[in-house]
């Protein structure tokens, strides 16, 4: 089927959640996506934070052609390999002590929200005095399901679904007068981004994740990283968190855990884990032997080819760039971010929108978040000469839309740095 076909049915009979680029990609190799017509665009949104280790990685094709040949599904009644394994694996990565897998990032974050309430009804049945309430922060992107979006700010993904579950309220982003005031004992977790991925690339501070911390700690609420976008080594370190030295309770997992097969995880303490028992909470799909199988691959492969070294040496390097494009163009007015978690953000929607069509144009894949910000989460094995290619466009993009070169021609790309 052409592009112009399959756009053709698709708008007969598929539900309208998306509104897709005019692209047909048929095949990936590394950090290349190719389409039908056999170009080649850099990909710096590897599926949205998922493709980790790129296209056609050798230890991802091993394990799931490896792992096909044995068992696919078995359902959670009885035992296989892999979820010992990526257990043990993700307990050791995160400082937590049991996990619990299923499909997505929202089924963690479900699993991560239920794990809160009952977890409060088990202490408040010890005699403690602990409520229901959620607080998220503003901007805050937790998912699409009726728990996590509750907990979503941006009212446009909650209101034409309300009801949504009750008992959330939102704290303004990174702002710990507006946190100590909302809180009480009323609260039974506290959900946070470390770097908020949707809300803009936007790092939390050290002082409001302790205070955070402090908190929830104080009457037994539960701390719940999300860790879905900025987790599993896209910063640099496996958990956003551990830059900031704190240990939550709970820290949920999903994009690039089983490289590109739906996978998700809810990694939390002991004590959390007190609350759960059979029967509580469970999953159909959740942890199959061959999502688990790759995720233990895409963990080893990272590990041995040193990628958490790679993702913060190439990060530095190409936030440096970006840092030096900033001060050639005065539209970009802040750059953000940690490894290859990063953004410029530009001075208007309308050009933010304007560049990322025209990066697609110049065949290098990004995407615009929170209106105005340009956002970079490409593979893992990105290389500095790719930060390059990327950087050579959005400088010539930039240049063209430059108020003083109306009507004049860009530079075409003059090398930054
Ligand atoms: C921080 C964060 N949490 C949760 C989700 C939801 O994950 P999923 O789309 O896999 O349900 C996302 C997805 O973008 C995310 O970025």
């Amino acid at each position: 089927m052409t592009l112009e076909e399959i756009k053709a049915i698709e708008a007969k009979v598929l539900l309208p959640t998306y509104e897709r680029n005019p692209l047909l990609f048929v095949r990936g190799e590394g950090v290349h996506l190719i389409d039908e017509k056999g170009e080649r665009y850099l990909d710096l949104l590897s599926g949205i934070g998922v493709n980790a280790l790129g296209y056609g990685h050798p230890a991802i094709e091993k394990a799931i052609v490896e792992q096909s040949e044995k068992l696919i599904h078995i359902s959670n009644l009885f035992f296989h390999e892999g979820q010992a394994e990526l257990a043990l694996r993700l307990t050791k990565m995160s400082g937590l002590d049991r996990a619990f897998f299923c499909n997505s990032g929202t089924e963690a974050m479900e699993a991560a929200l239920k794990l809160a309430r009952a977890h409060a009804g088990l202490l408040r049945s010890e005699g403690r005095t602990i409520g229901t309430k959620v607080l998220a922060l503003e901007n805050s992107f937790h998912g699409r399901t009726m728990g996590s979006v509750a907990a979503t700010h941006k009212a446009k993904y909650r209101e034409p679904f309300d009801p949504v579950m009750p008992g959330v309220g939102f704290v303004k982003f990174d702002d710990v007068a507006d946190l100590q005031a909302k809180f009480s004992t009323d609260v039974c977790a506290v959900l946070i981004e470390a770097i908020q991925g949707e809300g803009g690339i936007r790092p939390v501070s050290r002082e409001f994740i302790a205070v955070a911390r402090e908190l929830t700690q104080s009457v037994g609420a539960l701390l719940i990283c999300d860790e879905i976008q900025a987790g599993l080594g896209r910063t640099g370190k496996w958990f956003a968190y551990q830059h900031y030295d704190v240990r939550p309770d709970v820290a949920t997992i999903a994009k690039p855990l089983a490289g590109g097969l739906p996978l998700g995880a809810m990694v939390c303490t002991e004590e959390a884990a007190r609350a759960i028992h059979p029967g509580m909470h469970g999953t159909t799909f959740g942890g199959g032997p061959l999502a688990c199988a790759v995720a233990v691959a895409v963990i080893d492969t990272i590990e041995r080819e040193h990628l958490l070294d790679h993702v913060t040496d190439v990060g530095t390097y190409f936030h440096g760039k970006l840092n030096l494009l900033a001060e050639k163009h005065p539209a970009i007015v802040d750059v953000r971010g940690m490894g290859l978690m990063l953004a410029a953000e530009l001075d208007s929607a309308e050009l933010a929108k304007q560049v990322a069509a025209e990066m697609l144009e110049r065949r290098v894949l990004i995407n615009r978040t929170s209106e105005t910000v340009l956002r970079f989460l490409p593979p893992f094995i990105l290389g500095k000469n790719d930060v390059d290619e990327a950087i050579d466009a959005l400088d010539s993009i930039l240049t063209a839309h430059a108020p003083q070169a109306a009507g004049a021609t860009s530079t075409g790309g003059k090398q930054i740095g």
